[in-house]
């Protein structure tokens, strides 16, 4: 650290008072600084326990810093302080357990816990309103509740995603509140972390944005960061083990806090449009008899292009793309900007599972009647998480049109049934789900659907008939095993001597005729 003025840093000193407290705890914490090789660590407060709020804290916990996560919600706090773990995340079990009521402390005291704090990360919902845009009222809230804790400097973070222009609107609500102008900073903090992997994105980011609008206000973030941007973190014995392509340390970018909240949105809607870009190109190959993952190798190797992010398949789903184009669009809109590439991004995603529903009736001709056993329903491999799933929306649509379904996810079944109809079958593992099926869908990317006993599939089904919104296999494989298969962007494999994908596979018992 180089500057005397940032008290938000203190020396791992134990007190009589944090002794009285804690005792136990602030003497692991000082053995645990003296290995991690940090003298110093910050007093952070994260406001919201959700998905961002709670890895962020349990990451901020190992990277040395004392944390108080802050919630309203007295069940979710009490689950958290019981050892429960909400979400499945990777690695983040491992983190709570290393430092819940150690480093890492829950509280419902919102002023008492940004009191004790230097840096107040928000990290609460912003949830879309009727029109697209972003609900900020709770951001409003929190910003309220601060401005009677701040009695010294304190930076005010926002780590949840939010329009351009936030900021300043926080800055505004923590002045009218009764904080002076110079004893705070409101500064953005965006989160690049993806569900299911949310724990290594954190800690092994591609980068760190850091939008503050003074020099102070840098410093003491580049100060929280600098475990990773300065390498410290990776030296350590304990820390948690990085993907195979992380490149550590991370580079720390600092713009103006304006720009860091443009990067978000920037990035996601950036993310979206690649993904239906390909899911576009897809259907061109669909009419012309091409191979769109030829295409992507052909175009991914591009290294402007990059091969990421352009898998074809049902769409994007999930809490944040669907959300956060709607409400960038809306944002630019504001600006006077009519953003109708967004437009067409959000169309291609919708028009995809469409097209999906035409390829099942395609393959079996009518669905009244029909039984489909379904691999996934959450958005996307690795997460328990069914907001805005692709999947979950496509049995909906399937149940409706008289299709009877059994599913199979190795994680979002509890999540799926509070929500699916209640003639869904629920199966415990692939084998079952497609055991009598007249048609096996595949509508997520979990690695165990990669890896399915294909001849045991070919004999369970009651037709031989593997439909993939997420082109796990390889047509031939799959064509080898006995099965007619239909993925996205390729031409279908039928197996040979099998009749073609007009309904001729079904025996007349099992034609329905409207
Ligand atoms: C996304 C971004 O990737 C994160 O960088 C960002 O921090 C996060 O939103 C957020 O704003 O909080 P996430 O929603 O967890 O992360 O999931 P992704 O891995 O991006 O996948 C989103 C959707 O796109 C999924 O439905 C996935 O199946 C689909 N997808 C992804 C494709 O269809 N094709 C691809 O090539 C990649």
């Amino acid at each position: 650290m180089n500057s005397g003025w940032i008290k938000t840093c203190y020396i791992k000193i134990s007190s009589e008072t944090r002794r009285g407290r804690r005792a136990r705890g602030a003497d692991r914490t000082e053995e645990r600084s003296k290995v991690f090789g940090l003298e110093r660590c910050m007093r952070i407060a994260v406001v919201g326990s959700g998905y961002v709020g709670l890895v962020a804290g349990a990451c901020f916990a190992d990277m040395g810093h004392d944390v108080i996560l802050v919630d309203n919600d007295p069940a979710k706090l009490a689950a958290l302080k019981s050892g429960q773990v909400p979400i499945h995340e990777k690695f983040l079990p491992e983190l709570l357990q290393r430092h819940r009521g150690q480093k890492l402390q829950f509280s419902d005291d919102l002023h008492a816990s940004a009191k004790a704090s230097s840096v107040i990360f928000v990290a609460v919902g912003t949830p879309p309103t009727d029109r697209g845009d972003a609900d900020l009222s709770y951001v409003e809230s929190v910003a309220r509740e601060i401005s009677g804790a701040i009695d010294g400097y304190k930076i005010v973070v926002e780590k949840s995603t939010v329009p351009v222009y936030t900021s300043e609107w926080v800055r505004k609500i923590i002045l009218r509140n009764g904080a002076p102008a110079d004893s705070y900073d409101v500064a953005s903090n965006p989160e690049f972390l993806r569900e299911g992997t949310a724990v290594t994105d954190f800690l092994f980011p591609d980068r760190i944005v850091v939008g503050a609008d003074s020099e102070r206000c840098a410093a003491v973030l580049r100060e929280v960061y600098a475990p990773l941007s300065e390498g410290t973190y990776y030296k350590r014995p304990d820390s948690i083990p990085g993907p195979d392509r992380a490149q550590v340390p991370p580079p720390l970018i600092i713009t103006s806090t304006k720009s860091a909240e443009l990067i978000k949105h920037a990035s996601n809607a950036f993310l979206a449009m690649k993904i239906s870009f390909i899911n576009a190109v897809a259907s061109i190959c669909e009419s012309v008899g091409a191979n769109v993952q030829q295409v992507v190798k052909g175009i991914g190797t591009d290294s402007r292009i990059g091969p990421r992010f352009l898998n074809p398949g049902v769409g994007y789903g999930g809490s944040c793309f669907p959300k956060d184009l709607m409400a960038f669009r809306s944002v630019a809109r504001d600006c006077g900007y009519d953003f109708r590439l967004l437009d067409e991004v959000i169309r291609i995603n919708e028009e995809q599972r469409q097209r999906f529903l035409r390829k099942v009736r395609k393959a079996l001709w009518t669905l009244r009647g029909k039984r489909l056993g379904v691999l996934g329903l959450a958005f996307k491999g690795g997460t328990d998480d069914i907001r805005e799933s692709p999947a979950v929306l496509l049995i909906q649509s399937l149940v409706q049109e008289g299709c009877s379904v059994a599913v199979y996810d190795p994680a979002a079944m509890d999540r799926a049934r509070e929500v699916l109809p209640a003639s869904v079958e629920f199966m415990t593992n692939s084998c079952e789900a497609a055991t009598g099926a007249d048609a096996l869908l595949i509508l997520t990317e979990w690695e165990e659907f990669a890896t399915l006993d294909l001849s045991q599939i070919a004999r369970r089904l009651h037709y031989p008939i593997v439909i993939d919104g997420r082109n796990l296999y390889d047509p031939e494989t799959m064509a080898a095993h006995g099965l007619s298969y239909y993925s996205v962007g390729r031409a279908p494999a039928l197996p040979e001597g099998s009749p073609a994908s007009t309904g001729e596979h079904l025996p007349d018992d099992h034609k329905t005729y409207e």
